[in-house]
This record gives C-alpha cells, sequence and structure tokens, in this order.
C-alpha cells in the first residue's frame, strides 16, 4: 500500500517531476476589431479570460491578435499563431472561414474553431449563439418603449445571422406594437466607428427613437445617449457608454464554451461537433431593463422567454410573410436550422430591400 499522505512523486527528483508536468496548451485567438471596453471582440475576450480562470494557468496559456481583416492577412496571422506553437485556435470573425479551412486541411494536428461560420474540416469546427433568440425579446421591449413607432438598425453585412436577427427583433416588437417600423442602415463593416455614428445619426432623422446594432462599436449607443434617444445595444451592456440611453441591452457570453472546448483539448477529447447555442445555455442574456420599458410589457417578454428557455416557444413560428406579402412560412409551422441558416429577406415591418 501506498502512503497516501504523500504525492507519488514526492520521491522523484525536482529535475524529473519538471519533465513530467505538461506544457500548458497554447491556445489562440484572431479578432476582428480592437478588443476596447464594450463591443463583439470584448465578449470574446471576457470569454477567452474566464477560460484561463475555469480551466487553469496551469494547462492553458492563449495569445491574441486584434484588429485580423477577413483577407489574406487572417491567413497570415494564423499561420503565424500556429507556427508559434498554438494547438488550438479560435477564429472569431464570419469572414475567417474560408481561411480557417485552408489552414486545417494543411495543419492536421492544430485545431480551429470558427465562430459563425459554416465550413468545417476534420480539424476544424464552428460555434455559434442562436442570436435571434435574444433579438426577438429585445425587439419586444424596443416595440413597448417606443414612441415613434420607428425603430432603428445599423448592421454590417447582409449575411443570414444578421438578418435573423433584424427579422426576430422585429417579429418581438411587432407581437408587442403592430404599428412599428425598423429602419435599417448597413455599414457594410464590422467595425467602423464613424459609419456606425453617422448610421445612427440618419435613423435617427428619419424618427427613430430606439436604435440596436449588430456592428461592433458602442458607437451606435453613444450617438443615442448624445440625442436622448433609447438604444437597445448588442454584444455588450453598454451603461457605461449611454446611461439614460440605454433601456436593456443584449449580451453574448462565450466563456462557458471557450472553457469547455479547452478542457476537452487539454483532456485530449476535443469534440468536433458544431454547436449554435441557446439563450438556455447562458450564452445570451438581457440585461439592465429600465423603466422606460412599461412594467406590462417587461412581463409579457419575461413569460416569452420562460418558454424560449424551455424550447416551447420558437421565434420563427409561422405565418411569417416577407415585407413584399410573400408566405416565407406556413402558418403553425417552426423554422428549420436549414431556412434559418439561408434566410435573405426582410420580414414584414422591416422597410426596404435587402441588399445584394
Ligand atoms: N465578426 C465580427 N462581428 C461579427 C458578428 O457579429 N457576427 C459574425 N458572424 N461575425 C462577426
Amino acid at each position: 500500500k501506498g502512503d497516501a499522505s504523500k504525492p507519488a512523486d514526492a520521491a522523484k527528483p525536482a529535475a524529473a517531476q519538471k519533465a513530467d508536468a505538461k506544457e500548458p496548451l497554447k491556445v489562440g485567438f484572431v479578432y476582428v476589431a480592437p478588443i476596447a471596453d464594450v463591443g463583439y471582440t470584448k465578449q470574446h475576450d471576457l470569454g477567452r479570460l474566464y477560460a484561463i480562470e475555469q480551466v487553469g494557468k496551469d494547462k492553458v496559456t492563449t495569445t491574441f491578435v486584434e484588429n485580423v481583416p477577413e483577407t489574406a492577412d487572417a491567413e497570415r496571422v494564423i499561420r503565424q499563431m500556429v507556427n508559434d506553437g498554438n494547438k488550438l485556435i479560435f477564429g472569431t470573425s464570419f469572414g475567417y472561414m474560408n481561411y480557417m479551412q485552408k489552414l486545417a486541411k494543411e495543419y492536421p494536428d492544430v485545431k480551429f474553431e470558427h465562430a459563425t461560420g459554416y465550413k468545417t474540416a476534420p480539424n476544424m469546427t464552428t460555434y455559434n449563439i442562436r442570436f435571434y433568440e435574444g433579438r426577438y425579446l429585445a425587439g419586444m421591449l424596443a416595440g413597448g418603449a417606443t414612441k415613434s413607432n420607428i425603430i432603428g438598425y445599423v448592421a454590417p453585412f447582409p449575411i443570414p445571422e444578421v438578418l435573423q436577427g433584424i427579422n426576430a427583433f422585429t417579429l418581438g416588437a411587432k407581437s408587442i406594437n403592430p404599428n412599428i417600423q425598423v429602419k435599417v442602415i448597413w455599414t457594410n463593416a464590422w467595425y467602423d466607428p464613424p459609419k456606425d455614428t453617422d448610421s445612427a445619426k440618419t435613423l435617427i432623422g428619419q424618427g427613430a427613437d430606439v436604435l440596436t446594432q449588430h456592428t461592433n462599436t458602442s458607437a451606435v449607443a453613444s450617438a443615442a445617449e448624445s440625442a436622448g434617444k433609447m438604444v437597445i445595444p448588442y454584444n455588450s451592456n453598454m451603461k457605461s457608454v449611454a446611461p439614460n440611453a440605454q433601456i436593456a441591452a443584449l449580451v453574448l457570453n462565450w466563456g462557458p464554451y471557450y472553457a469547455k472546448k479547452m478542457q476537452q483539448a487539454v483532456d485530449g477529447k476535443w469534440d468536433k461537433t458544431p454547436v449554435w447555442m441557446h439563450y438556455s445555455d447562458g450564452a445570451l442574456s438581457l440585461e439592465g431593463i429600465t423603466d422606460k420599458v412599461p412594467a406590462d410589457v417587461v412581463k409579457k417578454m419575461e413569460e416569452v422567454k420562460a418558454k424560449l428557455v424551455k424550447g416551447e416557444f420558437h421565434p420563427f413560428t409561422g405565418p411569417i410573410k416577407d415585407n413584399e406579402g410573400k408566405e416565407t412560412l406556413k402558418s403553425g409551422d417552426v423554422m428549420n436550422d436549414k431556412d434559418l441558416s439561408t434566410m435573405n429577406y426582410y420580414v414584414d415591418g422591416v422597410i426596404g430591400k435587402v441588399p445584394n
């Protein structure tokens, strides 16, 4: 029988113990924007820090690169991460997809994880959050708070994820207030603060009194604050930027996912199944609801949220019509993931046409 009070290695010389100890797993993060105080990249970085705490500094060591464009630069940066010994690499922006897939084929002993895309490889998976679940709830609050019945939406690129958000938000808003209209301005950038500011000002000029955004900055929240309007920021809680204007915030929480995947990689049990997380996974939270949202609307939203979390409510439940009157989902049907993933239209209530 061994002496349980002593670790088995206690008798070994220090040098041998050291050789036994595994080096921490090197993990790389590729960011499209600066981390900044709030925003999309900040949320990924909070997730990275959370994961280190959970998994342990002796088990993982991380690096990140900010401001990586969705061009061949991404390939260069990620290749450098591989050369630096990173064995697990998280690419956090949609436009890294093809570069990551190419590199995954070149470096089969490195694990690649791509946020928000749809391409994979034997050593590359995807992860994402069903943002549209939170968007529906946020839309309910916006529909309840607006006085002008015009809601402004600053959007980056017309990819299905962003259209899911616009449409779920609009459906939520219309469920409270059938008279609302959602006006969208496309910036064609994830991170362009001046464009976000200009877009927000334009929407306010068009009568919007509640704004939201899918872009990565806090500029829309800031513009709402300056103009004395309301805002439901996306990505982060932006109370620091918009203490009066923010009436709620839809916050993304990537930490538990990063912790789980780093732990799996450390344990040699990395799972390459693509995941699309739900509100109920703790990946989303609607925070900081103020009394500018009528109490009865908050109550209705809480009821819908409770159903959503139990899997009893899907934001895209028919009948759904596009904004040209065409039925896109039959009454009573629930939209399947394939139709969600190829969404390319505006629902009734959104003004204008989706850019090509
Ligand atoms: N890259 C930066 N921000 C985003 C985002 O919100 N969604 C996707 N798909 N990619 C991004």
